[in-house]
């Protein structure tokens, strides 16, 4: 890992163990161009790839066609307005209602480790882990320097990015887009994967042509929402599971955001990502600053596989922090399937009392446990405990959780108020709405207007005098609406544009309190299931509900998507029961365990009431999960076969890090009649060591139990047919 500067060829050059960025200076005008982003190089000077011997030259050579060259210069960094009609990254308005940025190197640092992001969460890394090139330039005109870094990390090849803007003059300046990372490079054939689904269908996979124009997937809904990713690869069309070029861009930001691919008329295509621009007006005053998110990019040349295991090294050593990081976390029952909002003590404690029996080690009380809420409609904000339900109070509840050998973990949706309730009796002015125009609601409820330093304080009081009050050890931090009717009361008018990037801060800086203050605490991030599973939730809590579909089969789809940026040690999985109560679907309860495994591990359901035959089928599953979970938490992750695209089976492997095992999952979702059985090839082992089937008893059919990594990976094993819909098996392998 290093960064270099060639000051006579006024070249930088950021190289990981895989991977190399160039980028380079040109003109009188100091211009910062990308001249290359790919597999590691050993030359350092590649100022010949910089586009600038081409007509039309550099504006020094031929100002007549100084558009031409802005429209068509690979940029670094973009301004906008001046020429080059691509998308650009920064516009502004100054206060003569102007426009116009245009960038210009000015000056450099490199140095060991990586700062902060003011009030952002982002990847950290210390000396010498981790290096940071800043680049600033400025428009000398507008007097705004924008800082733009890039940081590299020993153990991984992703490039941390960011973007600061300073405002140097005398007066403000309003940003109306900043986004974060721009990549400027020539079309080769690429095809574009993106994310993308709906409640209880989340990051269902998506791959189209790059074609001419533009190309996106975004968010305006306040959060990084159900329906989009702010993500997006786009690869080689021959690029493959295992090998071949990809690019991505993954954003460590929970609001609004876009992300896009366009090709111009020469077939370059600039890729870029940041916070969407929509609503988006920030005033920036004279002498303040501005602190962009932060874009991680991931170059790979092992294909799709080898972004994705990327993504989980650097997000598991460099994002997820606390105490939970690298361990086990407790397997949980919640009892939001079991009971959703008709419970109390005696309900609860008969759960866990059962669920303890079964090595079950904590309750979850969900949605429903303050105010007067018995439904939906009602008590956001009134985070006081409804003792007609909690009869003897929270803390008893919780010592006699504890007394049966289980932690206690609680519901909370901070973000929220109901119409229909005391907090907005006082406080109306406390939801975000536009005045004088009726607020939107959905699922009966506002969003607290957390920009406004009074509405965090009491929010964060109120949650935290539930925690203080008795042994809580899990938080579950749920938001069930997306963001409407931008409008503040404590905002000014030429602010109101800062109000969708404000809230997102606010979360965070409420997280980021809750988390100083209560340090053992597990905390799980939730949006009406996964509509806000993203890398800045990831700084925060080292896990994330990843959907309210509990189906195991549509979890393989939604898990596939999900895992494909993020470790599965953050995925929230529960066994629940069926029909499952999102598809009427029934499967068999050793397949929703077999899925569940693929993640944090829980349940969902009310153990008392499931029969006997599942509920004796839980010990074995715990037994499991307390097996495998280390491997699945460390390993790295293969996507074998997945059933969206061949209708049949699904297939997934998780590999040590050091080889020694491996664990592959493999479910059958449709039997076929008169099939013979399917050739699986296992990837990612050693292929000189020998490997022993240790579960050989659950594959009868295997005629030997002992086979070469290389085997196993290029000629493949035979799975035989199962029985049935939607059975599953798992293969454990131990090198020997
Ligand atoms: C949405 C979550 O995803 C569910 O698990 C549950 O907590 C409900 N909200 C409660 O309202």
């Amino acid at each position: 890992m290093n960064i270099t500067y060639q000051e006579r060829n006024r070249i930088f050059k950021l190289d990981t163990a895989h991977t190399s960025y160039c980028i380079g200076i040109v003109d009188k005008e100091n211009f910062v161009g990308h001249i290359y982003y790919g597999r590691k190089l050993t030359e350092d000077n590649l100022a010949y790839l910089m586009r600038t011997e081409e007509p039309p030259y550099v504006p020094s050579e031929n100002n007549r066609d100084r558009t031409s060259f802005l429209d068509t210069f690979p940029m670094e960094y973009t301004g906008s307005d001046l020429g080059d009609y691509r998308e650009g990254t920064l516009e502004v308005r100054t206060t003569s209602g102007h426009t116009g940025v245009s960038l210009s190197y000015l000056s450099h640092r490199i140095y060991d480790g990586k700062e902060k992001l003011c009030g952002l969460p982002a990847t950290f890394g210390q000396d010498p882990e981790c290096k940071t090139l800043e680049l600033t330039c400025e428009d000398k005109i507008l007097h705004l320097q924008v800082i733009l870094s890039y940081s590299i990390f020993a153990d991984s090849d992703a490039i941390a990015r960011s973007v600061k803007i300073i405002n140097n003059a005398k007066e403000p300046i309003y940003l109306t887009k900043v986004l974060t990372a721009c990549i400027d490079m020539d079309n080769d054939d690429y095809e574009m994967i993106t994310l993308h689904g709906s409640w209880a269908r989340e990051r269902a996979i998506q791959t189209r042509p790059v074609t001419l124009g533009k190309q996106s997937v975004s968010s305006v809904r306040g959060e990084s929402s159900h329906q989009e990713h702010p993500f997006m690869a786009w690869k080689k069309s021959t690029t493959t599971e295992e090998s071949g070029d990809i690019y991505a861009m993954n954003f460590v930001y929970s609001g609004n955001f876009l992300a896009q691919i366009e090709m111009n008329q020469f077939s370059s295509i600039r890729a870029m990502m940041g916070i969407h621009p929509h609503d988006f007006c920030w005033k920036l005053g004279a002498g303040e600053s501005f602190q962009a998110p932060e874009v991680i990019c991931v170059y790979s040349s092992e294909g799709i596989g080898g972004m994705t295991r990327c993504f989980h090294d650097l997000y598991r050593n460099h994002l997820i922090r606390g105490e939970y990081k690298d361990k086990k976390r407790p397997i949980l029952i919640n009892n939001w399937e079991a009971t959703y909002f008709d419970f109390n003590t005696e309900k609860l404690l008969n759960i866990a009392g059962q669920a303890s029996k079964l090595g079950i080690e904590m309750l979850v009380m969900d949605d429903g446990w303050f105010g007067h809420r018995n439904d939906d409609n009602t008590s956001l904000g009134d985070w006081q405990v409804n003792e007609e339900k909690i009869g003897g109070g929270l803390k008893y509840l919780v010592d006699e959780v504890n007394k049966l050998g289980m932690k206690f973990g609680i519901w909370f949706e901070p973000e929220m108020i109901s119409p229909d309730s005391d907090l907005y009796q006082k406080h109306p002015d406390w939801a975000i709405a536009i005045p004088g125009r009726m607020g939107s609601l959905a699922r009966n409820q506002y969003v607290l207007d957390l920009t406004r330093q009074e509405v965090r304080d009491y929010v964060y009081e109120m949650f935290a005098a539930i925690l203080r009050s008795a042994n809580i050890e899990y938080v579950k931090w749920d938001m069930n609406r997306q963001l409407s009717d931008p409008g503040s009361y404590g905002l000014p008018a030429d602010r109101q544009g800062e109000l969708f990037h404000r809230q997102v801060l606010a979360v965070y800086e409420l997280q980021d309190r809750m988390t100083r203050e209560f340090p053992h605490l597990l905390l799980e991030n939730c949006s009406g299931g996964g509509a806000r599973f993203d890398a800045g939730m990831l700084y925060y809590s080292p896990q994330i509900w990843c959907s309210d579909d509990t189906d195991a089969i549509e979890r393989l789809s939604i898990q596939a998507g999900t895992a494909m940026i993020y470790p599965l040690s953050t995925m929230g999985a529960h066994v629940s029961d069926c029909p499952n109560h999102t598809v009427g679907r029934v499967t068999p309860f050793e397949t929703r365990g077999y899925v569940a495994l693929a993640g944090t591990f829980g349940y969902e359901l009310d153990v008392t009431k499931i029969s006997e035959e599942d509920r004796n089928l839980i010990p074995k599953q715990v037994a499991m999960y307390h097996q495998y979970n280390d491997l699945i938490r460390s390993g790295d992750y293969y996507r074998i076969a997945h059933y969206a695209d061949n209708h049949y089976y699904d297939c997934y492997e998780v590999v040590a890090k050091d080889k020694s095992e491996a664990l592959v999952t493999y479910i059958q979702i449709l039997n076929r009649p008169n099939y013979h059985s399917r050739r699986i090839h296992i990837p990612g082992l050693d292929p000189k060591r020998t490997y022993e089937i240790v579960n050989a008893e659950d594959w009868p059919e295997m005629k030997q139990t002992e086979y070469k990594g290389d085997t196993l990976h290029y000629a493949g094993i035979n799975i035989p047919p199962l029985w049935g819909d939607f059975k599953g098996r798992l293969m454990h392998l131990k090198a020997i």
